[in-house]
C-alpha cells in the first residue's frame, strides 16, 4: 500500500548482481514536491536504487510505485515514456550533448517531445535564467566551466517539468563554491516546480539543502533524522 499523499514509494527492493546483493530490502518513499538526499558509502546501493526508482533497472523483487501505478506493471514503452514525460535526470558530468549549443541542449527534451524550436529554446531560456546560466546560450557545452555546464543540465532536467527529478551525484565534479550554487538553484527551481528531488550524495553539506535524508548501507535504508 502507498501511504497518503506519496508521490514514488518502494518497498522491500532487493537487486543482486551475481553474487553481490546491490539491494537488500531497500524502503524509500518521497512527495510531491520533497527534496529526499540518499546518502552512504561508495558500494551501498544509492545508484542501484536511484536506477530502480527510475525505471532504469528492473529490481529482483519488491514493488515501486509512482503516483499510484506499479512500475513493474508497465511494459517497456510506457516505463520509457514515464521517464521522457514525468522524470528529469542530472549526473556527475553533465553528459551535455558536445555539438549542441547549451540552449540546443536544454531544449532537447522538448523537441524530442515534438515541441517546435522556437518555442522549445523559449521555454529553455527560461530554465535557463532560473539556473543563471542564460547569457550561455549560443555556447557549446565546451566553451562552458564545469559549474556552468551542470546548471546547463539543471536546466536541460527542468525543462519539461518534471514531477521527480533523479540527480546522481549532481555536484561530484565540482568545487565546495560551484556545488553549493548548483544545490542552491537546483532546489529552488525544484521547489517551484513542485518537483520532488531525489538527491544522491556523498556530501553532508550537499544533503543539507534536502528536507530529509535517507543512509543506504548494504544494501539497506533506513530514516535519519535531521541532527541541526
Ligand atoms: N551493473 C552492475 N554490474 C555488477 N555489479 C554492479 C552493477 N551496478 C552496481 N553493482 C554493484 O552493486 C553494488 C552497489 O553499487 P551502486 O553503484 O549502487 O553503489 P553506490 O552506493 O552508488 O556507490 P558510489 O557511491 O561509489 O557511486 C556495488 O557493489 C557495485 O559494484
Ligand atoms: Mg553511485
Amino acid at each position: 500500500m502507498t501511504p497518503a499523499g506519496t508521490l514514488l514509494c518502494a518497498t522491500d527492493l532487493r537487486k543482486a548482481y551475481g553474487p553481490t546483493k546491490a539491494l537488500d530490502g531497500a524502503e524509500f518513499s518521497i512527495h510531491p514536491g520533497e527534496v529526499v538526499a540518499v546518502m552512504g558509502p561508495s558500494g551501498s546501493g544509492k545508484s542501484t536504487l536511484l536506477h530502480c526508482l527510475a525505471g532504469i533497472v528492473t529490481p529482483d523483487s519488491g514493488t515501486i510505485t509512482y503516483a499510484g501505478r506499479e512500475l513493474s506493471a508497465m511494459n517497456d514503452s510506457e516505463r520509457s515514456a514515464l521517464r521522457r514525460g514525468e522524470f528529469g535526470f542530472v549526473f556527475q558530468f553533465g553528459q551535455l550533448v558536445p555539438e549542441l549549443t547549451c540552449v540546443e541542449n536544454v531544449a532537447l527534451p522538448l523537441r524530442l517531445a515534438g515541441v517546435r524550436r522556437k518555442e522549445a529554446e523559449r521555454t529553455a531560456l527560461h530554465w535557463m535564467s532560473e539556473l543563471e546560466v542564460a547569457d550561455l546560450g549560443s555556447k557549446r557545452p565546451g566553451e562552458v566551466s564545469g559549474g556552468q555546464g551542470q546548471r546547463v543540465a539543471v536546466a536541460r532536467a527542468l525543462v519539461t517539468q518534471p514531477r521527480v527529478i533523479f540527480a546522481d551525484e549532481p555536484t561530484g565534479a565540482l568545487d565546495s563554491l560551484n556545488g553549493e550554487l548548483v544545490m542552491q538553484l537546483l532546489t529552488e527551481a525544484a521547489r517551484s516546480a513542485n518537483a520532488a528531488v531525489v538527491l544522491v550524495t556523498h556530501e553532508t553539506r550537499v544533503a543539507a539543502y534536502s528536507d530529509r535524508e535517507i543512509v543506504v548501507r548494504d544494501g539497506k535504508s533506513r530514516d535519519m533524522e535531521r541532527i541541526v
